[in-house]
């Protein structure tokens, strides 16, 4: 099984564009030969995220991160190789042979959760669908919900009884234990359980791969306290969701992501609204550049999870006062970030989903495009409460409040100088002071602010290491992979030269051990690739050593000259008795780790060596 898994591999690999795959993650722009887009794996404040088609591997200039399209999918959306696999395979209509584990013991915790989910959500939908969902779909329907929107959302209902999801669950074989750690049921003291969801709309919250992570669940109607009821779970909150695990954190997620992505990458908009009806309501009306927050404030994570997408954010919010505070919470996290937010509030007491419902999506999107400016917005608070003080203390607290507020964006460069000129007039017109007053005041608030962390602050996107013709031992290392990373028909001609010994114990030893181990089981050299290798180097910082390698003599002209010259110093070296390539300080693999790879891989080529030794002395006599 592992040569024909190893073949759904390279299909997959084969079909797979990197670029279109990270793509639908990231907004990508083109640079050059390659593309760029602001790298998911650390709080990046600049493109520094390299996607190469024509290599089919994705870099990152400042946390490092680096590999193949499975090795992005894998940490993006944090799969298991299997997942990545099926997730690929999907994506471009391969279809996998059964590897599914038969023992169900086998399956990990996080696959556990996810069928769970998955086959709670499919329960949840079914009960909706029949007559246990009478109640339920006649309040969708009061709402305006079409069938087709229901669909879309995969929102179902949780039946009355106590234990229906419970006993269902039990007879297709999945453990009580399962169910408890999702938080669909839970344990009553005699070992019992119940179920959590109850007599309520479910409304599952999927992520961007398109798994179930959790449920958001709303009370129904008909689910009110009744005058004379009994027991505490008949006044539920009005919105349940299910607890934090493995895969699901509040503070990561925003409700409908999965739909409303590709909408958002192409319009450069996302918008933010506070309910998942108010997402419901925007989509059905033709709005899809929508997601919601889960009955949190917006975190940094939100953010840099939007922004990965695009630059524009609109919040609109419900107009009551838990609406407005939501507001003023978010802007001032937004005004802290390069991004360009803008702040509108649903007219006439309405929340988004109603007014997308009574008016449509035309006027609701007027409200977006007409949506106030951040700036424009802090400003109009901080005038009303300065016109409301009465104290000169009082008006001083407010326009420092506003002072303090706009300060990070004033000096993230997120603003541009008319707006920002407009702002200082405007203060030290209503305080009497300059507008140059004003400028100092708010530089030395915005010193003393925090910029949100992981700004990688001098580093350029392209701080590429410089091309130089140092012939140290380091380097000498480096031209050798970094050619035959280039052009592995190379290999054919140095072979008898690069051996192992050639190098001592650190990156590049581990590395060109790793190498040599893929060329040698390559029986064509035209079929290997780049991306390939790169797949199959599992430590990080040799992924970042083979892709600056590669990358460095790409740019450094004849390859065959730069290998030639690099073998011959590392030669000389060899014979003086000094190991070539020492360079413990900036070894990033334990130095054990160099030596145990080593060492492994020695045994493997010269097990790779005999294979090939007897494919050509012929087949062995059986028996042997
Ligand atoms: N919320 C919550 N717990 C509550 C109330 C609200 O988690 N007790 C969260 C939910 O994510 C909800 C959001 O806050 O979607 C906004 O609340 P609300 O405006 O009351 O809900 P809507 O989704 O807009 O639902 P509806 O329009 O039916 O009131
Ligand atoms: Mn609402």
């Amino acid at each position: 099984m592992s040569t024909s898994s190893g073949q759904i591999f390279q299909v997959v690999r084969q079909a797979a564009r990197i670029e279109e795959i990270i793509g639908e993650h990231i907004a990508l722009r083109p640079a050059g030969r390659e593309f760029v887009g602001l790298c998911p794996f650390h709080e990046d404040r600049r493109p520094s995220m390299y996607v190469s088609p024509q290599k089919q591997i994705f870099y990152c200039f400042v946390c490092a991160a680096g590999g193949d399209v499975f090795k992005f999918v894998e940490n993006y959306h944090k799969m298991s190789k299997g997942e990545t696999l099926r997730f690929l395979a999907q994506r471009y209509g391969i279809t996998l042979p059964e590897f599914r584990a038969t023992n169900p013991q086998a399956a990990s915790q996080r696959d556990k959760i996810v069928d769970a989910n998955l086959w709670a959500a499919q329960y949840f939908q079914s009960n909706l669908a029949g007559s246990i969902g009478h109640a339920a779909r006649e309040y969708l329907t009061s709402r305006g919900v079409h069938a087709a929107t229901i669909e879309r959302f995969q929102i179902g209902c949780a039946e009355t009884q106590w234990t229906a999801l419970a006993a269902a669950a039990g007879k297709k074989g999945i453990s009580s234990e399962t169910l408890v750690s999702v938080g669909l049921v839970k344990n009553r003291s005699d070992g019992s359980v119940y179920d959590v969801f109850r007599n309520r709309l479910i409304f599952p919250i999927v992520d961007s791969s398109d798994r179930v992570i959790a449920f958001g669940g709303r009370i129904l109607p008909s689910a009110a306290p009744e005058p004379n009821a009994t027991g505490p779970d008949q006044e539920g909150p009005k919105y349940l969701n299910s607890p934090e695990t493995a895969l699901f954190s509040k503070r990561e997620t925003l409700y409908a992501l999965n739909l409303a992505r590709q909408p958002l990458i192409r319009k450069q908009l996302a918008v933010v609204v506070e309910g998942y009806m108010d997402v419901v309501g925007c989509h059905q009306a033709g709005v899809e550049n929508v997601v919601a927050t889960l009955g949190t404030a917006m975190t940094e994570q939100h953010v840099n999870l939007l922004r990965r997408f695009c630059n524009r954010m609109a919040l609109v919010f419900d107009s009551d006062e838990a609406g407005r505070r939501a507001a003023d919470r978010a802007i001032e996290l937004l005004l802290r970030y390069p991004v360009d937010v803008r702040i509108a509030h649903v007219p006439d007491g309405k929340d988004p989903c109603d007014f997308c419902m009574t008016h449509g999506g035309e006027a609701f999107e007027k409200i977006v495009t007409q949506a106030k400016d951040s700036l424009e917005y802090a400003w109009e608070k901080m005038y009303t409460a300065f016109q409301a003080s009465d104290s000169l203390a009082g008006k001083q607290r407010a326009s420092e409040a506003l002072m303090r507020l706009v300060a990070p964006a004033i000096f993230n460069n997120s603003v541009d100088p008319i707006r920002r000129g407009l702002l200082q007039k405007n203060i030290a017109d209503l305080v009497g002071i300059s507008s140059d007053e004003v400028h100092a005041r708010i530089r030395r608030l915005a010193v003393g602010t925090d910029r949100p962390s992981g700004d990688p602050g001098a580093v350029k996107p392209d701080a590429a290491p410089p091309v130089e013709v140092d012939m140290g031992l380091q380097r000498a290392g480096h031209w050798v992979i970094g050619a035959l990373l280039c052009d592995f028909s190379l290999y054919h001609e140095f072979r008898d030269r690069i051996s192992m010994d050639l190098f001592s114990s650190s990156d590049m030893a581990a590395l060109l051990g790793l190498l040599l181990e893929y060329l040698e089981e390559l029986t064509d050299m035209a079929a290997g690739n780049l991306a390939e290798f790169i797949a199959r180097v599992d430590n990080p910082a040799l992924v970042r050593l083979a892709i600056q390698a590669q990358a460095e003599a790409e740019r450094g002209g004849n390859l065959n000259q730069k290998i030639e010259d690099s073998l011959t110093r590392l030669e000389e070296l060899a014979l003086r008795g000094s190991p070539a390539g020492i360079d413990a300080d900036s070894s990033q693999v334990a130095p054990d780790e160099a030596d145990r790879l080593k060492t492994a891989v020695n045994a493997r080529m010269q097990a790779v060596k005999i294979n090939k030794l007897q494919r050509k002395l012929g087949p062995r006599p059986s028996g042997g």
